[in-house]
């Protein structure tokens, strides 16, 4: 029998577990909430070496049987992998340099300043409809920013942007609980990709798919159904991780008025504060699966081959022996070397895009908002079933006028 750390306790406070494990045993034997056998990795050093190990492998397409072995009774390991498996984020090298490689050439720096005016206007309307006293700043404001981000990026047509929202969120919010409804909302937003790269194709637009369906013509390397997969992952990849980003800074921000205080009085402050909102309270709790494809030895624990592998990136940015008073969160601290955009091979291609909509978002919250704070008492707000995401249920605020009182 093999207890599952990601219950109860981990939901209340997941910090709290994984300060634990970092103590006493970094290298955990456990099972996610689906049954499924993993090892844990939560020290910093132990996590940067398990993402540059060649020998832990991304690529599960070709051994299913490596899920499958590795399943409690009435274990579930189906993810969306099991059916958009053929983009760099489930790929090992060569393929995943060949797979990366054609967003890379589409998703240049000039795209991304480019995409700034438009997501500012976005930002802007969202607040313009907000109710004047009271909302959830989660709900009414930091989902639909990046979703709508990413239809403008991809070029997605606008009508069909209610219909994106909630196949990605189904995708990764289902995660936690139900794999069978993970699976369809795959398979019914790869339908709709395969159809937009075929539109794309026949009547090229301004967007991210009509630049990768160019370079995919050109390059002739990537296959169709690697060119949908791949704008599956960026649909997925780039919508609830910037919510979080979004609603954990907050969060944190809202927390500790003093902190608050400091950026409101020097704006300056603002690339270096969503660094630390990225460190302390990072979006992405445990990174995707890995598996081993041969024996390893991590902080000192032998894993034989064959066995998947966890790394929590949460706890790795709260790892005393990296940062000093790690659970101090201190927006001048400068956390240079966070690994919440991951490490190694993978990290997050759209680092450069999240750190653009956070910053726009959170300046414009704080220029619109003079007052902002909860509407709750903290210790009501709840974090999100999961072990992938690390993120708020709903985030109620007050805009108080700075005038009042
Ligand atoms: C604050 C927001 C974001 C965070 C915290 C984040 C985090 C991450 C992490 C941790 C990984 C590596 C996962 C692993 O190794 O298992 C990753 C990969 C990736 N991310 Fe992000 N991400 C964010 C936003 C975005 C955006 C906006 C996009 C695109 C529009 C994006 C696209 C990708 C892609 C394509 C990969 C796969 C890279 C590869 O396998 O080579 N991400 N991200």
């Amino acid at each position: 029998m093999i207890d599952s750390v990601f219950d109860q306790n981990y939901l209340r406070d997941p910090h709290q577990v994984y300060a634990h494990l970092r103590q006493r045993s970094p290298v955990a034997r456990t099972a996610t909430s689906q049954a499924v056998k993993v090892w844990l990795i939560t020290r910093f050093e132990d996590v940067r070496a398990a993402m540059t190990d060649p020998r832990i492998s991304k690529a599960f397409a070709d051994h299913p049987e490596v899920f499958k072995a590795n399943e409690l009774e009435g274990g579930d390991s189906r993810g969306a992998a099991a059916v958009a498996p053929d983009n760099m984020l489930f790929s090992d090298p060569p393929d995943h340099a060949r797979l990366r490689r054609i967003v890379v050439k589409a998703f240049t720096a000039g795209r991304i300043r480019a995409l700034r005016p438009r997501i500012e206007q976005i930002s802007a309307s969202l607040l313009d409809a907000l109710p004047p006293d009271e909302f959830d700043l989660l709900k009414d404001y930091a989902v639909p920013l990046p979703a709508m981000v990413i239809g403008v990026l991809l070029g997605v047509p606008e009508p069909d942007w209610p219909r994106m929202i909630r196949l990605s969120s189904t995708t990764i919010e289902g995660s936690a609980r139900d794999p069978k409804a993970v699976l369809a909302a795959a398979e019914e937003t790869l339908a709709y990709l395969t159809d937009l790269c075929a539109a794309k194709r026949a009547d090229p637009a301004d967007d991210l798919i009509s630049a990768m369906v160019h370079v995919h013509d050109e390059d002739g390397r990537i296959s169709d159904v690697e060119l949908v997969s791949t704008s599956w992952l960026l649909l997925v990849a780039g919508h609830e991780t910037t919510v979080h980003l979004i609603g954990n800074g907050m969060r944190a921000l809202l927390g500790h008025p003093d902190q608050l205080a400091r950026l409101r009085a020097a704006a300056g402050l603002l690339p270096d504060a969503i660094e630390e909102f990225l460190r302390y309270d990072g979006p992405i709790s445990t990174a995707t699966f890995r598996y081993t494809t041969e024996p390893v030895t991590i902080g000192g624990v032998d894993i034989p081959a064959g066995q998947l592998i966890l790394v929590s990136l949460l706890s790795a940015n709260r790892d005393a022996g990296q940062y000093d008073d790690p659970d101090r969160f201190d927006i001048t601290r400068k956390p240079a070397q966070h690994v919440a955009f991951g490490h190694g091979i993978h990290y997050c291609l759209g680092a450069p895009l999240a750190r653009v909509e956070g910053e726009i978002a959170f300046r414009q919250l704080l220029e619109r908002f003079p007052a902002l704070e909860l509407a709750v008492p903290a210790d009501r707000l709840a974090w999100r079933e999961g072990m992938l995401m690390h993120g708020l249920t709903a985030l109620p605020v007050r805009t108080r006028p700075a005038t009042d009182g």
